[in-house]
């Protein structure tokens, strides 16, 4: 019998929450800070990995933020998300759309343009050799200032041929969309598309905020809508896209457990809710050990297995045709595997 992880891994896939940063695995770090002379708070891989423990967002970006100083060069780029990229291609994932934190790295010194030289080549080696598309989203820290953010745009603009959308990450609470409206409106003005977390661990006004005020075209998290009946019935009726992350959710204290996660309710009243792996080198899953996490915990059926990559597709910023053609042959592996039930 064909085990539910080859369905899931065959369905064809888009992860829209992602960030890049999140995938650096304690034994690049390790590497990258002997090449570099970096000298890390950990003695080993070993100890890295026990420094895990997160009990909040904060706790978790505290490790993040001082890992992230080994990553240097565009070759260093190139190679984390080269690393990640094979993996996708492993999992099913047919289309990403990868988040990076650019003021994470000009704050340090490194060129904006350096990041963005090591990505776009990992990202077009990939399209070349698996054909999978991408999109680059850069996001502004919400726990930095407005003017911040303002001369962090003025930098995407520069690349604004390999920059789809912005976003917004970091500690949420006390950090509301509001204070990003300019920004956001000066982005778009420029075209970009737009994102925003919101709802992982501030309340459910900062998801109102970043449809209202930002015009975001999905919402990153979004579960702590559930608090207000009336937010959950508009996010159904607009359909806009919620990349849940799951592991991430349960690592970062958000739900205690994985059976209590409410996926399952939010799917089940309507949302184009989507599944992520938000930073799996540190939360334990790649975008597959999310599906099964979700699907043995909550007892998902192959029916709303589809549905999930189906949303995954419906919520990217790909075009008409392309998310015709991926629709397509998810209702096909869909039809595939009830075939298969029911031999
Ligand atoms: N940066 C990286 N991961 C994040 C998350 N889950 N929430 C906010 N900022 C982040
Ligand atoms: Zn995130």
């Amino acid at each position: 019998m064909r085990s539910r992880e080859a369905y899931i891994r065959a369905l064809p896939k888009a992860e829209l929450h992602l960030h890049i940063e999140g995938t650096l695995e304690p034994e690049l770090a390790v590497r990258l800070a002997r090449k570099h002379g970096v000298a890390l708070p950990y003695a080993d891989v070993e100890q890295l990995r026990a420094a895990y423990a997160f009990t909040d967002l904060q706790s978790f970006l505290d490790v993040y933020y001082a890992l992230a100083d080994v990553l240097r060069d565009a070759d260093d780029f190139y190679e984390l998300a080269l690393s990640y990229l094979q993996r996708a291609r492993d999992e099913g994932i047919v289309h990403v759309e990868i988040f990076f934190d650019p003021q994470t790295h000009t704050a340090r010194g490194i060129p904006f343009g350096t990041v963005v030289e090591g990505l776009h080549r990992a990202l077009g080696e990939a399209q070349r050799r698996f054909a999978m598309t991408h999109r680059l989203i850069a996001c502004f820290l919400r726990d930095q200032s407005a003017a911040e953010a303002m001369r962090t745009l003025a930098e995407v603009l520069e690349y604004r041929d390999v920059i789809a959308a912005v976003g917004l990450d970091s500690a949420e609470v006390g950090h509301p969309p509001s204070k990003f409206a300019e920004v956001f409106a000066h982005a778009r003005r420029h075209g970009l598309l737009t994102v925003a977390h919101a709802g992982e661990e501030g309340p459910p006004e900062y998801i109102r905020e970043a449809l209202d005020l930002l015009a975001v075209q999905r919402i990153d998290h979004g579960v702590r809508c559930e608090e207000d009946p009336e937010l959950v019935r508009r996010l159904a009726r607009e359909q806009i896209a919620l990349t849940v992350c799951p592991l991430s959710n349960v690592k970062l204290g958000v739900f205690a457990r994985i059976e209590q996660h409410n996926l399952k309710r939010l799917l089940e009243a309507g949302l184009r809710v989507t599944v992520n792996s938000d930073d799996p080198a540190y939360f334990g899953g790649y975008l597959l050990e999310n599906y099964l996490a979700v699907e043995r915990a909550l007892g998902l059926s192959s029916a709303q297995l589809a549905t999930l990559a189906r949303n995954s597709i419906a919520g990217s910023f790909l075009d008409a045709a392309a998310k015709q053609r991926w629709l397509a042959a998810i209702d096909d592996c869909a039809n595939a595997e009830a075939r298969r039930a029911g031999a």
